[in-house]
């Protein structure tokens, strides 16, 4: 279980010092997910991306839709930062300008608590950023609140573990097996259960949701030496991270060791690559009631 309070403090910047890893690892999820925005995405108006990271949403929709005003909202303030800095470093390369200002902005905060301060949006948006709310009804709740009626929603999240088989034979290594409650909880399986995503975007005002099923590959390692590189993106990043971080030294050598042998049967084309089982949801925000 991951909750905002874990973002706003550690795993927030743990994955600030991973970022670019990350990135690798969601880059086939990018573009799936960019392809469903763009489709939907107004030419103008405000948008908000929810659980923004390092920006590669936000930024990528300001770069299709240069009439609309995105902003990225994020609890993990190292994460912001480096949003910040990818945008001015790519206003200083397309535009030619040292201000930063490609439509694109980035706040630091609980994304329920500043929703209402952007309303009225005509568009919100996330990649993997909204299954760690709480209380998932109330916040998404707040973002129909904040859109404008018939606005879209678009984002995505993982299926379930099992249909993941990177999280899979991470849960083999560890030699752990998930409880399988079938109950919300925040983590990056949060919204893995189809029925009850609908569920909770039904109670929070959200109509016409629509999710398709996206199967896309995962790179955890590449480089030199892709096991070592993939060993060290799951020693900090997903389930085994807090694992290995308990473990004692010989306990956490096996399992590391264990690790390295499910990483290992994986390698294709210098890299180490797994699959991405994700959800892309689509809905609209419904008449205020
Ligand atoms: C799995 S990361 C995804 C980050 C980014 N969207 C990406 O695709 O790289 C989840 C993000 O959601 C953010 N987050 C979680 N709960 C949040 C909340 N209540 N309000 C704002 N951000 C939140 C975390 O800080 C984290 O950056």
């Amino acid at each position: 279980m991951t909750s905002g309070a874990d973002w706003g403090a550690r795993v927030g910047a743990i994955w600030a010092a991973e970022w670019e890893r990350t990135e690798r690892a969601f880059a086939h999820i990018a573009k799936v997910l960019d392809e469903a925005i763009i489709s939907i995405a107004p030419e103008n108006g405000r948008a908000a991306d929810v659980g923004c990271g390092v920006g590669s949403t936000a930024l990528a929709l300001a770069a299709a839709r240069p009439g609309l005003c995105v902003t990225g909202l994020d609890l993990a303030a190292p994460l912001a930062a480096i949003a910040r800095s990818r945008a001015a470093l790519l206003a200083r390369h397309t535009l030619g300008r040292d201000d930063g200002d490609r439509g694109v902005d980035f706040l630091v905060g609980d994304a329920a608590a500043l929703l209402p301060t952007l309303a009225p949006l005509d568009l919100i948006v996330s990649r993997h950023g909204v299954m760690f709310f709480d209380a998932p009804v109330t916040s998404f709740t707040s973002m129909a609140r904040a859109a404008r009626p018939g606005a879209p929603l678009v984002f995505s999240c993982f299926r379930t573990r099992e249909e993941n088989d990177w999280a899979a034979a991470l849960d083999a290594a560890l030699g752990v097996s998930p409880p399988c409650t079938g109950a919300y909880a925040p983590g990056p399986f949060g919204l893995a259960d189809r029925a009850l995503t609908e569920n909770v975007l039904a109670a929070a005002g959200w109509v016409d949701a629509t999710a398709t099923r996206h199967d896309v590959r995962y790179v955890v390692g590449a480089g030199d030496d892709p096991i070592a590189d993939a060993l060290a993106f799951f020693r900090r990043i997903g389930p085994a991270a807090a694992v290995l971080a308990a473990a004692a030294p010989d306990e956490r050598a096996a399992i590391e060791r264990r690790i390295e042998a499910a990483l290992a049967p994986r390698i294709r084309d210098g890299a180490v690559a797994f699959t991405a089982a994700i959800w892309v949801w689509v809905a609209r925000a419904g008449e205020p009631s």
